[in-house]
């Protein structure tokens, strides 16, 4: 359990305002998410989890930890549009309520806004097909339960297919530290940490890509760092770079 979690939500919430609401564009060193880059991170996701887009269709398909511009986002705009045939959208995050008021998620006939923790998403038993959660673990509150209910609401031939950063196992060692350091997160994983939680629910638990920060996120290139509010907050960025990596697990 994540004694911080309130304040990174507390967190969460003011640096999407900051983008959104404010559109205080530091944040200089963060750019508005448009559809276009909402679907070049949808398929790269999917590239990296090894999931073609025509094996969502007809499938009852969730995003935990979604934010106002995730993977839910992209989905919704292809189903939308016809490219996704008779995908169920489950868009679950606690803060879902507040994101509507970005204007960018809508619930439809094909998409659910749920207004839940991950922990108790309150979907029925073996109901989904496919849970997806990108760079949302690292910030529950329980993550370990929130892995018990994704098997919960899984299907038993369902698939989990989740994203983290992680630190770089030299610094694994050091983890409990890095909460003093890094606020906006609850948790610091290794690779082999989140790997184990996962094994506890999952008989399958594979790495299908890892990537590095800037590999992964033009947020962080040197350019965009150097944009930053404060000297501190983008040598805390540009430190990410080498201290942290991001990893794709596919669970079955
Ligand atoms: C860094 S954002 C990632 C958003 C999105 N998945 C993306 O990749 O853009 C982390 C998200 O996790 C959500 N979150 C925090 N605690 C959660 C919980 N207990 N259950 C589900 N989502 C949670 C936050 O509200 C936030 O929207």
């Amino acid at each position: 359990m994540a004694k911080n979690w309130e304040i990174a939500q507390f967190r969460e919430k003011q640096f999407w305002d900051k983008i959104y609401l404010e559109k205080n564009i530091d944040i200089k060193s963060h750019q508005p998410v448009g559809i276009e880059r909402g679907l070049e991170f949808l398929f790269k996701t999917l590239n990296r989890h090894r999931v073609k887009l025509n094996f969502l269709n007809n499938k009852n398909v969730a995003d935990l930890g979604c934010g106002p511009t995730g993977l839910a986002f992209g989905l919704n705009f292809l189903s939308q549009n016809s490219y996704l045939n008779r995908t169920k959208i489950f868009a679950i995050d606690p803060l879902i309520d507040y994101y509507e008021g970005y204007d960018l998620l809508k619930s439809n006939e094909r998409l659910s806004l749920i207004n839940k923790k991950g922990e108790n998403t309150g979907l029925i038993d073996n109901s989904l097909d496919l849970v997806f959660s990108s760079n949302a673990i690292d910030h529950v509150e329980d993550p370990q339960q929130v892995i018990k209910e994704v098997r919960r609401i899984l299907k038993p031939s369902g698939q989990f297919l989740v994203s983290s950063h992680v630190l770089y196992r030299v610094y694994s060692g050091i983890a409990p530290i890095f909460k003093y350091i890094d606020k906006n997160h609850p948790h610091h994983f290794s690779e082999t940490y989140l790997k184990n939680l996962l094994e506890k629910e999952f008989e399958r638990v594979e790495l299908t890509y890892s990537a590095t920060m800037i590999e992964d996120n033009a947020d962080l290139s040197f350019y965009r760092i150097s944009r930053s509010a404060t000297l501190i907050q983008g040598i805390k960025r540009a430190l990410s770079n080498y201290v942290l990596q991001t990893v794709y697990f596919s669970c079955e």
